[in-house]
């Protein structure tokens, strides 16, 4: 006899279900989508599907569909569940970052977000910056108790990168350039020049110029480092549109000039690339040839993961734990680069 399924029951239990498994694949196959797309989402429970879809699944529509699955099955809702699989768990070091002032970009939401939190958590003081004031209230929020300067900022204005500067205190031991926009897949022939300079000035323009300001500061303590999130879309051609995958490209140079010309004054600069993550990033494909030519690649995606994941490997590169890393581009995307 199965278990009952619940919103608490992963994707995977779903699946597995024998009755719970043929419902979700019929309602993918009814919206036109392939059940394929859910081996990435199979260690999420069905609840943290309907909080990263934004709207699209429905809570009160999943409750059905588990009644209905349960009823096929004979299974009273009430029985008693297998408990959960062990998960992964943040492990924060004490006092990793003491003494230490941590600029963070893109604080707001996301894989920034989760950063700041583990930074701050950890005994370092985050300059938290972000484009949203609402977002980084909720930060503030969270972080209540730890030293956190919210900053609200745009990374591709001269004046949001004084203001970061101004927050910093004359002080900078690590840098995360984490802000970071899509580019909703378009492929080159139907890039506008408004959307190629959005896209370049916000993850590449804003990396670069907040870098320029901030190295001084470090050259003059001959130390620090600085991580520069880039994604998948700089080790392959098929994950992004143009724009994005040029832009994430560039990142990796821009990081490895920097760690190669600032690794004799004590700093070193490293890249992350994360695969697919559950954050509030813009994920809509508006070119139909891009669509056709990515979700493809897109199913292939081994897992999505959440953004403290991928902070863990931030928190990493900005630590001294990363003492003898320079130059590095690391992928944090649960093995799909070797895919
Ligand atoms: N989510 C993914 O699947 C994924 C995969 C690979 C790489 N990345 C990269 O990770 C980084 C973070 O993305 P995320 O998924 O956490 O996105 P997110 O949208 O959840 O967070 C990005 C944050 O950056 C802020 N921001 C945007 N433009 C800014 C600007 N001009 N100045 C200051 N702040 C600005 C936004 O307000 C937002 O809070 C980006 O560089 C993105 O390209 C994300």
């Amino acid at each position: 006899m199965p278990a009952p399924l619940t919103l608490e029951s992963t994707v995977a239990e779903w699946l597995d279900h024998p009755a719970g498994g043929p419902i979700l694949r019929g309602v993918l196959e009814d919206n036109g989508q392939s059940p394929a797309l859910l081996t990435a989402v199979r260690h999420f429970t069905m609840s943290r599907l309907v909080e990263m879809s934004g709207g699209r699944i429905g809570a009160d529509e999943l409750e059905r569909l588990a009644a209905e699955a349960n009823a096929a099955a004979g299974v009273s809702p009430d029985a008693p569940r297998p408990a959960p699989a062990p998960r992964w768990q943040e492990r924060i070091t004490q006092g990793r970052f003491a003494g230490s002032t941590v600029i963070i970009t893109g604080a707001g939401s996301g894989i920034g977000r989760a950063t700041a939190s583990r930074v701050a958590r950890e005994g370092g003081r985050v300059v938290a910056a972000d484009i949203a004031q609402d977002r980084l209230d909720a930060l503030a929020n969270e972080l209540d108790g730890h030293e956190v300067v919210p900053v609200r900022a745009d990374i591709t204005r001269e004046d949001g990168v004084a203001a970061i500067l101004a927050a910093a205190d004359g002080r900078a031991d690590a840098l995360a350039n984490v802000a970071g926009i899509t580019d909703s897949a378009v492929p080159l022939h139907e890039v506008d020049d408004e959307l190629w300079q959005r896209v370049l000035d916000v993850n590449l323009t804003g990396m670069f110029r907040l870098t320029r300001a901030v190295l001084p500061l470090m050259m003059a303590a001959e130390r620090g480092s600085i991580v520069n999130i880039t994604s998948e879309a700089a080790l392959r051609g098929s994950t992004s549109g143009t724009a994005y995958t040029a832009s994430k490209h560039a990142v990796v140079g821009l990081t490895r000039s920097a760690a190669f010309m600032y690794g004799p004054s004590g700093i070193r600069v490293n890249a992350v690339a994360p695969g697919g993550v559950a954050t509030g990033i813009e994920g809509g494909m508006s070119s139909t040839m891009g669509r056709e030519r990515l979700e493809p690649l897109l199913a292939t995606l081994p897992t999505i993961a959440e953004p403290e994941h991928i902070a863990a490997s931030v928190a990493f590169l900005l630590s001294d734990d990363s003492v003898n890393i320079n130059g590095a581009l690391l992928p944090s995307d649960g093995g799909w680069s070797v895919q």
